[in-house]
């Protein structure tokens, strides 16, 4: 298969009605400080019982089209002694990996961060393109204050992140483009609509200048909210304010839009993507790619236990298939018990 038919194959399985996908491609410190809050030291070996137990739910692949894994992970097999691409692949879901090196102080610019891992970036997708995985994640992060994010920032994150896409578009890799715009501060739902339409904007101009095929790739941004510690928004003023920003900034050649989880409970997130899918056709599709919003059930079923480990699929598949149905606009809180 050429280039351009392998990205177009990969954005086709991964952006299906009634799916979405799953992040589980936490780096050892985040992930440690997941299983801290259920009581569970971090360890591969942990790491490996957790993420085996998930990805093996039965029919997870009803809901979940694609997955995002940490490099440890798609090296590792299953408890069955399976590899976890082949595993993913054996459930119809698309592997993918998270391959930005995380975030730095951005020099000159106090407050700000700066996404680092282009170095070596082609080497590396040979050889995660080898064991199996089909698409990519680069994340940005921009924080959100009186003064934050700075020009400065807003421009160079843009850049690398348009940089990594066009990298992976010519490995035949599917790149997803994540800009976050975090929830923490106490800024209004308005603030956060100003900042997430400079920051995408950016981003489709640094993509455009670096000529990344929108067709094949995949946004993944967060929903446009005010700060966690601000008071909280209903979700259709959250899905009235993403989709008006959205609509402004986003080319209609962009197949699939993914939000993240931010931070919102499991529930919120859900409810948020039902809104936004309530309020009629739009250019792109949209649906999920949450870490916590997915996972947190899930860990706390399962707490460190092998024994636990049905609990916890059942978990796992249940916000699946609630999120499946958000992505159509027909979830309802009663389908919760
Ligand atoms: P959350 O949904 O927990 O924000 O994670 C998504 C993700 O992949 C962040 O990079």
């Amino acid at each position: 298969m050429g280039i351009q038919d392998e990205l177009a194959s990969t954005i086709q399985s991964l952006v299906q009605p009634g799916q979405g996908i799953l992040a589980a491609d936490e780096s050892h410190p985040t992930i440690a400080k997941r299983f801290h809050a259920v009581g569970v030291e971090s360890s591969e070996e942990k790491r490996r019982e957790y993420r085996s137990l998930i990805l093996s739910a039965p029919g997870l692949g009803e809901f979940i089209s694609g997955v995002i894994l940490f490099e440890e992970t798609l090296g590792q097999k299953s408890l069955d002694n399976v590899p976890i691409p082949q595993l993913l692949e054996s459930q119809g879901i698309v592997p993918g990996i998270k391959v930005d090196k995380g975030k730095q102080p951005l020099v000159n610019a106090p407050g700000d961060e700066i996404t680092v891992g282009l170095d070596g970036l082609e080497d590396r997708l040979e050889i995660y393109k080898n064991a199996g995985a089909r698409f990519a994640k680069w994340r940005d992060v921009f924080h959100i204050s009186d003064t934050l994010p700075s020009r400065q920032a807003v421009e160079a994150n843009a850049e690398v992140l348009a940089r990594y896409a066009a990298v992976c578009q010519a490995m035949g890799i599917v790149p997803i483009v994540e800009p976050e715009v975090l929830i923490d501060g106490d800024h209004t739902i308005e603030r956060c609509a100003d900042v997430s339409e400079a920051v995408l904007r950016e981003v489709f101009w640094a993509l455009a200048r670096h000529r990344v095929q929108l067709e094949h790739m995949i946004l993944k941004p967060s929903m446009v909210t005010p700060g966690k510690e601000n008071q909280k928004a209903t979700p259709e003023q959250v899905a009235e304010a993403t989709v008006r920003v959205f609509r402004r900034v986003v080319p209609a050649a962009v197949p699939g839009i993914n939000f993240l989880s931010g931070g919102q409970t499991p529930e919120e997130a859900t409810l948020n993507l039902n809104a936004i899918n309530n309020l009629g056709a739009q250019p792109w599709a949209l649906s999920f790619s949450y870490g916590r919003a997915l996972q947190e059930p899930a860990q706390k079923a399962w707490a460190g236990n092998l024994d636990n480990g049905p609990a916890a699929q059942e978990a796992m598949l249940k916000r699946a298939r609630l999120n499946g149905a958000a992505r159509s606009g027909t979830y309802s809180p009663e389908m919760e018990d």
